[in-house]
């Protein structure tokens, strides 16, 4: 490790990408402090293995922040804490707005009453709704289709008008979809419930599932399934620390879309699955679910000429074997 440098606030650093942001942080020689009220992250991932401060807590609690930001001399905030079920912001937008929106703007009144102005923040392709055009170039038109991603638009709204007023400078990620586990196997996803493509899969691999659905076979892509852009998430860890660097540095408030850059359908990454995992995989198709669009890909261009990123683990039998490696040892079978 490098000379230790600046105390990092991680919010949901105990969650899946929060948690490789967190060892790539200490890598880099940051000093870390993860804040996460472990609804759905893992109290065993910061404490065992990541080794860091872990304080239990809510971003919507402001008693809290202000004596965190009393008790700690933090220089920036990584914002990872939200809650990213699609399904059900749909059926309970309350606890989503409340939690993305207001747990955020709490957040950033305690940041700057302590005078802390720079946030990397975690938001999604999903603000972009179904695209018009793909590759997704940052300035497509948002149009998000589900609550889940208007709470992320309203918070990039937020960091706009926070830059105007207070001079507050944060760099804003729009992920598409996260895979992948560290290489190393220390750290990897391990979601309740999970919803994602690739860890369905290999629990299916794994026979905790008996099968994978395939949601559409009739979309206009080449195989008729879904195309989805697939990034390993210690690329997007590594985005994330050259994006407290920048901001560190004086950078001003910027907007990335962290993709490969690259789709994978959702038959290939089945077939790939296969490959990696050497079992069957029972596949079932199903109609299509509504609100899926056919493909997602992003253009990550900007990324890599202002901050120099590239995506090192862009190969999907690369994400998937990671990721199997750590569902295994999750479960207790290697
Ligand atoms: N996983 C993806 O593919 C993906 C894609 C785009 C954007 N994102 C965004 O990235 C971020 C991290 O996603 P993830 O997949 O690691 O999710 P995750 O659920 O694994 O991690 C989120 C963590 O935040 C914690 N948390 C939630 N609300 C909190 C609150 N109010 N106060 C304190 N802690 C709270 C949870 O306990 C959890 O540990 C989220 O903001 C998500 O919206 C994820």
């Amino acid at each position: 490790m490098s000379q230790s440098k600046a105390t990092v606030l991680v919010t949901g650093g105990a969650g899946y990408i929060g948690s490789h942001a967190v060892l790539a942080l200490l890598e880099a020689g940051y000093n870390v402090v993860v804040l996460d009220n472990l609804v759905y992250g893992h109290r065993d991932i910061v404490e065992d293995v990541l080794k860091v401060k872990l304080v239990v807590g809510d971003t919507n609690d402001r008693v809290l922040l202000d004596n965190l930001f009393i008790d700690y001399d933090i220089s920036a905030v990584m914002h990872f804490a939200a809650y990213a079920y699609v399904g059900e912001s749909v059926n309970n937008p309350a606890k989503y707005y409340r939690n993305n929106v207001t747990g955020t703007l709490t957040l950033l009144e305690a940041m700057v009453a302590a005078s802390i102005k720079k946030l990397v923040f975690s938001s999604t392709c999903a603000t972009y709704g179904v695209p018009k055009t793909v590759p997704i170039p940052e300035d497509h038109p948002q149009n998000p289709i589900n609550p889940y991603g208007a709470t992320k638009l309203m918070v990039e709204r937020i960091l706009s008008d926070f830059h105007t007023a207070y001079d507050f400078k944060s760099v804003t990620f729009r992920y598409f979809n996260a895979a992948g586990a560290d290489p190393e196997g220390r750290l990897g996803e391990d979601h309740t419930p999970e919803t994602h493509l690739i860890p369905l899969v290999l629990l299916t691999a794994l026979g905790k599932r008996k099968s994978i659905s395939i949601f559409g076979t009739d979309y206009p892509t080449a195989d008729g399934t879904c195309i989805r852009d697939y990034i390993h998430v210690k690329d997007l860890a590594s985005a994330h620390v050259l994006g407290l660097d920048y901001l560190l540095k004086g950078g001003d408030s910027q907007i990335f879309n962290l993709g490969n850059g690259n789709g994978f359908s959702v038959k290939e990454v089945i077939e790939a699955a296969r490959f990696v995992t050497k079992q069957e995989i029972k596949a079932i198709e199903c109609d299509r679910r509504p609100g899926d669009p056919p493909a997602l890909v992003g253009s990550s261009d900007k990324a890599r000429k202002l901050l120099g990123w590239y995506p090192q683990y862009s190969d999907i039998n690369t994400i998937l074997s990671n990721a199997w490696q750590w569902h295994q040892k999750r479960h207790g079978v290697k």
